[in-house]
């Protein structure tokens, strides 16, 4: 062979791998075997390496780069990626309906198309000459960062698209995903290596599409759905043909997108498939309503923030019902007593569900949840199942009403309502109940941060009663340390070295790692600013702690109590006999993640909220120690001074007067998104770790 000719014999060698992978990845239809497929593939890999001067970037050999990159270079998005508008309910969806043919007026829309509504992260990919050349990612929606040599390990995203006259340039917007399987197959291999595994698959593919090795991703199967255009010069005129298109150009498009003419039925479809989205073997949160006419989508234009042509029908959380055989008793960090309900094992959001909280015993009061009682649980994405309330009609008679613990169940000392009257508290300080939780605490990143010493370590240094309180992690030795499970020379040294750092992480960390109730790592820093060190502390009364403008009278009392404590005192002493460094934060290097926390102001900051009615995920003293801890004010009536009202379900008055002076009412799930921006951990994007530690704690 010449070498036109071994140019040509390559490039029909090339042609038969992307036809044949084609079928293989996005059609699902092979007609060759497998053998002959990496046949075909070792061949070109042989050529390629006799000859490298014909390898094209194209090559279906250059999935993956061989070597890690040091870091993803930013790129600003020529069409900004936007953000959709959301309903929660058939009635929200057929209120948009309206809202869309009022604006159109006269003008009828004959089509939409109706896609599921993939749980993963948005990617744009730009094909040049039909070329893949670059993948970025969403980032704020202005700027992402450019992560092709990850996406090229995507099996099922084309390096070449499958046409003769592709278009000069486009860009081509899609999910990127990871199905269950593969899901479940890392997480298994996580465990496997002891570290912690990934809260779900949309956190396991965006950690995934970070890494910065292309090798580890390549392994990690994620998948690809297309689902619109980027900046393009194409002709299409709908979103249906966009689809179309996008098949015909090898790209994977969602079999299950439909194009639907008439808005009742778009309603109804929505609502048929809240049952079925859990017999995918990927994960959808909802589905997508597109206006298919691209002319009508131009008109409809945008709101302040989002297109008006398109609409996220997100799914309700998913309920269950299943007896509550009987309930135990958690004490968690702070020595909160929480009422746990131990179910007849059930099926909910695609796992099997024994346990779920009862959150304190007003609650189970206020529902009159009883022991027997056929109850509805529900799970909202990552948040830990809870129970709703009782099915009062299934009753029997033979159901127990549910006392409240006059003692804690580990220590047995005397338990009495916190300040807010809400929940049970174990008086005893040094009870062993929540001894785990608080070590972790105190040895979380927001506290002391020492790296290495997680769940395993705790619990075992606690069962074999090395250590008693939080000072005691300061006088462990290596022999100490490599008497545990797991523990050689290496790993306990390096243990021993984090445990020496963070003597000198400075006095406001060790303030928020104390556990004193509502002290955190905002309030902690903020009490570190007024009171210089431990002793300033410890002199200090209730008057001069609420003379901060931040603090609260609640918290003033519960900080005073907690350094009159003998416990408290105690500790204190401890801390300082082993020589952990209280002094004031201001002279300390503050660690990246409180950078980053007081950097980024709360939403309510400032902000004067009124809260009415219930709601599912929080009591009221929850939502008031989230907003007075970001430095917001809670306050009883609605009036001109409110800037928020918070509205449960069977709001009272206030929502009527709060809607008569105009003033914002933030729903329950505006709260959850809220809550889940404000709460989300920073690393989540960029690291194999993730997941909330004190929920990972709590179950
Ligand atoms: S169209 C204006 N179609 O959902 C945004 N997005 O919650 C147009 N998503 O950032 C996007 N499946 O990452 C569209 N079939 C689909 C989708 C989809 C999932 C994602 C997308 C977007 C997020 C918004």
């Amino acid at each position: 062979m010449n070498k036109t000719e071994l140019i040509q014999y390559i490039q029909k060698l090339r042609e038969k791998i992307w036809y044949h992978s084609q079928l293989y990845y996005i059609e699902a239809r092979p007609e060759i075997s497998d053998f002959e497929y990496d046949r075909l593939f070792d061949e070109l890999v042989k050529l390629e390496q006799e000859h490298p001067d014909l390898i094209t970037a194209d090559s279906p050999t250059q999935r993956v780069e061989p070597k890690p990159i040091s870091h993803f270079e930013k790129f600003k998005h020529q069409v900004p990626m936007l953000s959709m508008d959301k309903a929660y309910s058939s009635q929200e969806i057929r209120e948009y309906g309206q809202r869309l043919q009022r604006f159109l007026k006269t003008k009828v829309i004959t089509a939409y198309v109706v896609e599921p509504k993939i749980d993963g992260l948005a990617i744009a990919l730009w094909y040049e000459n039909g070329v893949l050349t670059k993948a970025v990612t969403r980032g704020d929606g202005e700027v992402g960062e450019i992560v092709t040599t990850n996406a090229r390990t995507i099996r099922n995203i084309p390096l070449r698209l499958l046409t003769q006259t592709p278009p000069k340039v486009v860009e081509i917007r899609g999910e990127v995903y990871l199905p269950r399987a593969a899901f479940n197959k890392i997480n298994q291999e996580l465990a496997k290596a002891k570290v912690e595994p990934f809260a779900n698959p949309r956190n396991a593919a965006a950690g995934t599409l970070k890494l910065l090795d292309p090798k580890i991703v390549s392994q990690r199967r994620l998948a690809f759905f297309a689902y619109s255009l980027g900046y393009h010069e194409t002709l299409l005129q709908t979103q249906w043909q966009t689809l179309s298109q996008f098949k015909e150009w090898g790209l994977p498009v969602n079999p299950l997108a439909q194009l639907v003419n008439d808005f009742e039925k778009v309603i109804e479809l929505c609502e048929s498939w809240q049952h079925t989205q859990h017999s995918l073997p990927y994960d959808i949160d909802g589905l997508v309503i597109k206006v298919n006419d691209f002319a009508l989508q131009q008109e409809l234009g945008m709101t302040s923030r989002t297109p008006r042509w398109l609409l996220a029908y997100k799914f309700a959380p998913d309920q269950a019902i299943t007896r509550l055989e009987k309930v135990v008793v958690q004490v968690g960090k702070r020595g909160t007593l929480t009422p746990v309900a131990i179910l007849q094992p059930v099926e909910l959001s695609g796992s099997i569900v024994s346990r779920a909280t009862l959150h304190n015993y007003d609650d189970i009061q206020r529902k009159d949840i009883r022991i027997g009682d056929m109850v509805t649980i529900v799970k909202a994405g990552e948040i830990i199942p809870k129970v709703l309330g009782v099915i009062v009609e299934r009753r029997t008679g033979q159901e127990v009403v549910i006392s409240m613990p006059q003692r804690c169940p580990v220590c047995n000392s005397e338990v009495t309502k916190d300040a807010e009257g809400v929940y049970l508290r174990c008086q005893n300080l040094n009870c062993q109940g929540g001894l785990k939780s608080k070590l972790l605490f105190f040895a979380s990143r927001e506290a002391m941060d020492i790296r290495g010493l997680g769940d395993k370590l705790v619990e075992q240094l606690v069962d074999r009663g090395k250590v008693q309180n939080p000072a005691d992690i300061y006088r462990l030795t290596k022999q100490d340390l490599l008497e545990l499970e797991r523990m050689g020379e290496v790993s306990a040294q390096k243990v021993l070295a984090a445990i020496e750092a963070s003597k000198h992480r400075g006095w406001a960390r060790v303030l928020c790692g104390l556990g004193i109730h509502h002290v955190g790592e905002r309030v902690a820093q903020i009490l570190a600013e007024h009171f210089h060190n431990a002793q300033a502390l410890l002199q200090a009364k209730v008057e001069d702690i609420v003379a901060i403008h931040e603090i609260g009278p609640i918290l003033a009392q519960t900080v005073y109590d907690f350094f009159h404590s003998t416990y408290g005192q105690n500790l204190i002493a401890n801390l300082q006999e082993v020589g952990v460094d209280m002094i004031s934060v201001s002279k300390t290097q503050p660690s990246a993640m409180l950078d980053q926390k007081t950097t980024q102001v709360s939403f309510w900051h400032g902000k004067t909220v009124v809260i009415t009615g219930s709601f599912q995920q929080w009591t009221r003293p929850q939502l008031k120690e989230w907003i007075e801890v970001a430095q917001g004010k809670v306050s009883d009536g609605v009036s001109k001074k409110t800037n928020i009202v918070l509205v449960g379900d069977d709001p009272g008055s206030k929502f009527q007067k709060a809607q008569e002076l105009g003033i914002v009412c933030m729903h329950e799930t505006e709260l959850q998104e809220l809550w889940q921006k404000e709460h989300s951990n920073p690393n989540a994007n960029t690291q194999e770790r993730n997941g909330n530690p004190t929920q990972t704690n709590f179950f």
